[in-house]
């Protein structure tokens, strides 16, 4: 079967890992994948995610299947958390991931909607391969303008005002992947009032709630998109924000114009579940339940968090700072602008190439670093390392 056939590429960012590990030099540094580290380098279990699971260690009296769409409860907190109260104009269904969670969205709209879906430029690497491989043909709208370092407000909402009904447009709800420039609370309005005008609908992307601003400011574009009455899906990921990158632990919310129309979807999001993984992984929701159903260990964990949000501003600063003092030819305080996990530094394919052969630092070919992954051990030897990339 194999043999006249080429490999497939190393993934964009999974990949970057696997080399990472295989690269025997002792002083190597990966900030490629977007997972959190704390000071010492390490990824770990919050404190509030251990007592939940040892809680459940004692109480969890089956391992028999979830329902398709997963515990009722689950999906009530969840959302709590992306929209402040349960909604009843939407169904949530547990999913495994945020890339479960996109890839559920991506089938049901190819059946129900259009074909065509749009990204911005750049988005996550992952995002383009998931809806083309649910057979959706993916078109991309402006988003970040390389000069400037921000929004290419003008490009991107003159371009969303020429997508043609039932289109679905992907949006990052906070902390957009890789280019950390967010939308403001007006321009969200704005966005939700073209999508209501022109008919299509959006897949919102929340894997980043809680390291932007905040748990409840992010929800910004969540809520302009609620307000403006159309049909949109969201996508949540746990990874980031419970620290549950390997439980595989997301949801798709579907929000209808009516509880009537949200029960349709609801049977919808079952079939659609069913002949792809039939029923999500249990164990992570389970920790998401116990944390946000018990007031102390949901304080815990929101202090966790807004602790790695603390942290990663920190780093931010830290880079920037450490930059500008190793000379490096650019005005770095776009750094501490950029909201969420990454920095879009600007660096060019060579230069990326240059840091990984030369110094044994990993970041993503489109320059993209994970601030997540500095510590105070590996923020000089960076700093130098990119500040003699960009002088070369
Ligand atoms: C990332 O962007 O690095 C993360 O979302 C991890 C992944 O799966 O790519």
């Amino acid at each position: 079967m194999w043999k006249n056939v080429e490999s497939a590429p190393a993934d964009a960012i999974l990949g970057l890992t696997e080399a990472f590990k295989k690269d025997p030099r002792f002083a190597k540094v990966n900030l490629g994948v977007g997972v959190y580290k704390d000071e010492e380098g390490h990824t770990p279990i919050l404190a509030s995610v251990k007592a939940a699971e040892k809680r459940l260690i004692d109480e969890e009296n089956t391992k028999s299947y979830l329902p398709i769409t997963g515990n009722e409860a689950y999906g009530r907190e969840v959302q709590k958390l992306i929209f402040g109260a349960p909604c009843d104009r939407a169904v949530t269904a547990h999913t495994p991931g945020g890339t479960g969670a996109l890839r559920v969205a991506a089938e049901m709209l190819r059946t129900f909607s259009s074909k065509t879906f749009w990204v911005s430029k750049p988005t996550w690497a992952n995002h383009t391969n998931i809806f083309k491989a649910a057979g959706l043909t993916v078109k991309e709208y402006p988003y970040y303008n390389p000069a400037s370092k921000n929004l290419d407000s003008e490009g991107f909402l003159s371009a969303l005002e020429q997508i043609p009904a039932n289109d679905c447009v992907l949006l990052h709800a906070c902390c957009h992947n890789p280019s950390g420039v967010d939308l403001s609370a007006d321009q969200w309005k704005q966005v939700a009032q073209i999508a209501a005008k022109n008919g299509w609908s959006a897949l919102v992307d929340f894997a980043y709630q809680g390291f932007g601003e905040s748990l409840e400011a992010d929800r910004i574009g969540v809520e302009a998109f609620l307000e403006s009455g159309i049909d949109f899906f969201i996508a949540s990921s746990f990874s980031k924000n419970f620290g549950l990158y390997r439980e595989r632990t997301g949801a798709l919310t579907a929000v209808a114009a009516s509880p009537a129309d949200a029960e349709t979807a609801a049977s919808h999001l079952k079939a659609t579940a069913r002949v792809i993984y039939s029923n999500p992984p249990a164990h992570g929701g389970m920790i998401v339940t116990t944390v946000l159903q018990d007031s102390k260990l949901s304080s815990r964990w929101k202090n966790e968090l807004n602790g790695m949000r603390d942290r990663i501003a920190q780093a931010r600063a830290a880079l920037a700072e450490g930059l500008t003092a190793h000379g490096v030819p650019m005005d770095c305080s776009f750094i501490t602008r950029q909201k969420g996990m990454f920095s879009f530094s600007g660096l060019t394919k060579e230069q990326v190439a240059f840091l990984r052969e030369e110094k044994a630092i990993y970041i993503v070919d489109s320059g993209r670093i994970n601030v997540a992954g500095l510590t105070p051990g590996n923020l000089g030897y960076v700093c130098d390392a990119v500040a003699e990339a960009m002088n070369r």
